[in-house]
C-alpha cells in the first residue's frame, strides 16, 4: 500500500510517499525557519501564507523524488490536528481536493499519533505495550499504548511544552530561532550545575509536566546575575552558556524522571522518544543510560528497548503521517469530504 502523507500543522510544509507504512520513497520538508526567525517564534498568519505558497510544489516534489505519478498511490493521509488552525486548513483542504479529483481514499491523522509512528518507520517490529514520550515545540505528552491504535494519556504539559521552554530562553538570550538545536549544541561547553532549577513536584501524583517555573527562574537568574542578551553576531558569554546548560539539564531531568515513573508503573516493552526535542543529544544519551545501559549492568538485561527515530523523522514530516495513516486506510471513506481541521484535536 502506497500512501501520500501531508503535514502542515505548524511551520513545516511536508509531503512524503511511504509504502506499507515503513518504506519511505520520498520525504520533502519545506521549513519556514527563515520566515519566523526575526520574530523569535512562529507567527500563525505568516505560517498559513507560507503553507499556501509551498504546498503545491512540496507535494509535486514528493512524487518526483519517489518517481511515481498521482495514479500510483492508494490513498492520502493528512494531519487533522492539533496545531495552528490556519496552517492545518491548508493541508486538509489540499488533501481533500486531491482525494476528490483523484477519487482516492483520504484518512485523517492526529499529529501526536504521527510522531509515535515516526519510530515505526525504521523499526516496524516495535513490541507492545509501548510508552511514548512525545516532546516537541507544541507537545509534551506521555502516552501508553497496550495495542495498536489504542492510546492512554499518562501525562501532559500543564503549561509550556519542553521545546517551547527551550525556544523562549534562547529568545531572551538573543541566541536565535529555533532555540532547541542551538541550546543543544552550545551546552556541550557549559556547566550544568552553575544555576539551580528546582524540579516542581506535581502534588496529585500525576505524571504531568510543568516547565513555566523554569522560565521564571531563568529570568530571575538573568536579572540577579545581570546576564545580557547576545548582540547580533556577538559571542555568547560564559555565564549565559552556563545558564542554558543548567536550564537544559533541568528540562531533561524532568522528562526522564516522569518517564521513569511511568515505566515503573506500566512496565512497557518499548519506549519511544519522539518529536522535535527528541533530537536533543543530552536527552537521547540520558534515555539510553537510564533505560538500557544501567539495567543491563545491574540486572544483566535491559527490561525495555528505547527507540529514537533519525532526526529527519523526528521533527515534523509527511512520512510519519503516511505511516500513521496506513493502518487506517482499510476503513477509509473513499470521499471523506466532511473532514475538517481541528486545532485542539485530542488523541486520547
Ligand atoms: O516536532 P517539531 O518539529 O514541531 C512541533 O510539533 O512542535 O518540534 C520542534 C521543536 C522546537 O521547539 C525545537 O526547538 C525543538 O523541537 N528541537 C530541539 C532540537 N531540535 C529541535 N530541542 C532540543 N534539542 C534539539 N536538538
Ligand atoms: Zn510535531
Amino acid at each position: 500500500m502506497r500512501i501520500l502523507g501531508i503535514e502542515s500543522s505548524c511551520d513545516e510544509t511536508a509531503a512524503a510517499l511511504v509504502e506499507d507504512g515503513h518504506v519511505v520513497l520520498s520525504n520533502v520538508v519545506a521549513s519556514q525557519i527563515q520566515t519566523h526567525r526575526s520574530f523569535g517564534g512562529v507567527v500563525p498568519e505568516l505560517a498559513s501564507r507560507e503553507h499556501l505558497r509551498n504546498i503545491g510544489w512540496v507535494v509535486q516534489q514528493a512524487f518526483k523524488d519517489a518517481e511515481k505519478t498521482f495514479e500510483d498511490i492508494d490513498g492520502i493521509a493528512v494531519t487533522q490536528g492539533p496545531g495552528l488552525i490556519g496552517s492545518l486548513l491548508v493541508g486538509v483542504s489540499y488533501a481533500k481536493a486531491m482525494a476528490f479529483s483523484l477519487k482516492k481514499p483520504l484518512v485523517s491523522v492526529n499529529h501526536v499519533e504521527g510522531h509515535i509512528f515516526s519510530a515505526f518507520i525504521e523499526n516496524p517490529a516495535i513490541e507492545y505495550p509501548l510508552l511514548a514520550l512525545v516532546v516537541s515545540g507544541g507537545h509534551t505528552s506521555l502516552i501508553f499504548s497496550a495495542k495498536p491504535g489504542h492510546y492512554q494519556s499518562i501525562g501532559r504539559a500543564r503549561d509550556d511544552a519542553a521545546g517551547e521552554a527551550l525556544d523562549k530562553l534562547a529568545k531572551y538570550l538573543g541566541l536565535g530561532y529555533p532555540g532547541g538545536p542551538l541550546i543543544d549544541r552550545l551546552s556541550q561547553n557549559g556547566d550544568p550545575s552553575r544555576f539551580a532549577f528546582s524540579i516542581p513536584k506535581i502534588s496529585d501524583g500525576s505524571l504531568d509536566f510543568s516547565f513555566s517555573g523554569f522560565k521564571t527562574a531563568a529570568l530571575r537568574h538573568i536579572q540577579l546575575s545581570a546576564i545580557k542578551p547576545r548582540r547580533p553576531g556577538g559571542k555568547i558569554s560564559k555565564i549565559a552558556l552556563d545558564l542554558i546548560t543548567s536550564y537544559q539539564q533541568a528540562i531533561v531531568d524532568t522528562l526522564v524522571r516522569q518517564t521513569q515513573k511511568a515505566e515503573a508503573r506500566l512496565h512497557p516493552r518499548s519506549i519511544l522518544l519522539v518529536g522535535g526535542v527528541a533530537c536533543n543529544s543530552l536527552l537521547r544519551k540520558t534515555f539510553k543510560r537510564v533505560f538500557e545501559e544501567e539495567p543491563l549492568r545491574l540486572e544483566g538485561r535491559a527490561s525495555v528497548r528505547v527507540y529514537y527515530p533519525s532526526p529527519i523523522l523526528t521533527t515534523d514530516n509527511g512520512a510519519m503521517i503516511a505511516a500513521a495513516g496506513t493502518p487506517k486506510m482499510q476503513q477509509a471513506d473513499p470521499l471523506n469530504l466532511a473532514l475538517n481541521a481541528s486545532a485542539d484535536l485530542r488523541l486520547c
